[in-house]
Order: structure tokens, then sequence, then C-alpha cells
């Protein structure tokens, strides 16, 4: 069984007091800080980018869970890893060589994740299961904080976590989009143990309280 890990994601967090922010989730109980990339390209947004990070290495040694909405992480992954990412999370769907890409990560010694959008089936990830620390499987479709949880991506998490126990791989599953405590359960029975959130958490004025009651949805389902 893997553990279970919650993951506020910043997107959701005052950027003003980030650093504070981070901290505080850091403190709150939070496993890993989940910081999305977005370069208006890949997805319809624009978020944050490498010297974002480079602050945020200084400032906390929280475990940094990079998501790169990118059109071109082989360019851009390996900077990230430079900057003080300890997992680098890079898309299926962009226009990188997935196997270059996780070589890149893999050099500078870092974890690597990859991470499919809805419409993506799973089987797509299966080719580099073996290589990697994580698959994301995204439950609202990539470029904002706050939408819908997809229901209907459950099957998929459940085909991810059925091909890593069939190889006896324990990679960590992650999700990301629309957790919250109502949801988080499905994606728990589906195999999921990384749980993204950011408005879930960041949206509440008691962190520890939020961290701790999303742990214990996730815990009991
Ligand atoms: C969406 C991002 C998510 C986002 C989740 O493209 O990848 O990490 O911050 O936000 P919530 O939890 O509010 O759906
Ligand atoms: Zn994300």
């Amino acid at each position: 069984m893997n553990m279970m890990k919650i993951a506020p994601s910043i997107l959701a967090c005052d950027f003003a007091a980030l650093g504070a922010e981070v901290a505080a989730m850091h403190n709150a109980g939070a496993d890993l800080i989940h910081v999305d990339v977005m370069d208006g390209h890949f997805v319809p947004n624009i978020s944050l980018g490498l010297p974002v990070v480079a602050s945020l290495r200084k400032a906390t040694d929280a475990v940094l869970d990079v998501h790169l909405m990118i059109s071109d992480p082989l360019t851009y992954a390996p900077q990230f890893c430079d900057k003080g990412a300890d997992i680098v999370v890079f898309h299926a769907e962009s226009d990188s060589e997935p196997q270059a890409v996780i070589d890149a990560i893999r050099a500078k010694g870092k974890k690597c994740g990859i991470s499919i959008k809805p419409k993506t089936p799973a089987d797509v990830v299966f080719p580099y299961l073996d290589q990697l620390d994580m698959v994301l499987v995204m439950t609202v479709e990539p470029g904002f904080g706050g939408q819908k949880f997809m229901e209907d991506m459950c099957p998929k998490i459940e085909a991810v976590r059925r091909e890593c126990d069939r190889r006896g791989l324990s990679t960590d599953i992650e999700v990301d989009g629309g957790i919250d405590l109502k949801t988080i359960g499905k994606t728990v029975r589906a195999g999921a143990n990384v749980f993204v959130a950011g408005s879930a958490l960041f949206g509440k004025p008691d962190y520890a309280a939020a961290v701790r009651d999303l742990r214990a949805a996730a815990q009991r389902s």
C-alpha cells in the first residue's frame, strides 16, 4: 500500500505572501508542496516560473512537486531541477519526446512523473511506467484551479493502479483538480495515493485542520 500524501497547490494561495503561505502549509502537515507551472501555450493560463521555484527552494525544505503544464518540458524540466524541484511532472501531451524528458530529469538526479489530461488514455504512460516515480491523472482540464472534479476519471486511475500492481511497482498515483472532502474518497478507492488540492486547502482559514480533515477523509475511504 502506498503512503497517502497531501499536496497543497500554491495556485490557490496568496502569491504576495508566498513564503509565509508555503511555510504555514508545511507546518500544517502537508507532505508535498505542489507547484503549478503554466506557459500560456500548453494551457490557456500563465502562473509562475523558474525564479519562483528558486526562491521557494531557499525558503523551505518541503518537497517541491513541480507540475509542468508547458509545451517544451525537454528544455525547461532540467532548469526546474537546477532551481530546486524535487519531483518534476510533465505532460504526455507536450511537444517533447517523453523518454528524452525522463532522461533529462534523471540526469539531474530528481524524481520524475508523467501527467495525463482527461482525454488521454491510461496506456499512454505504460511504456514509461517502470521509470516513473509518479503518474499524475488530471481530474480536471489543466489550466485553472477551482474546477469541478471529473468523476469519470476514476476508471483511468484504476487502470494505472492495476498496471502498476501487475508489474509489482509501487508507483505513486497523484490526482489533481477538484479534490476535496467529498471527492477524495472516490480517488482513494480507484487507487490514488497523492492528492493535490488548491481551493480545498489554501481556501480554508485553518490550514492544519484542512490538511488533517482531508487526510482523514482519504484514510476513511
Ligand atoms: C490545475 C492545476 C491544479 C489546481 C488544482 O490545472 O494543475 O493543481 O491548482 O486546484 P483545485 O484543487 O482548486 O481544483
Ligand atoms: Zn497541478
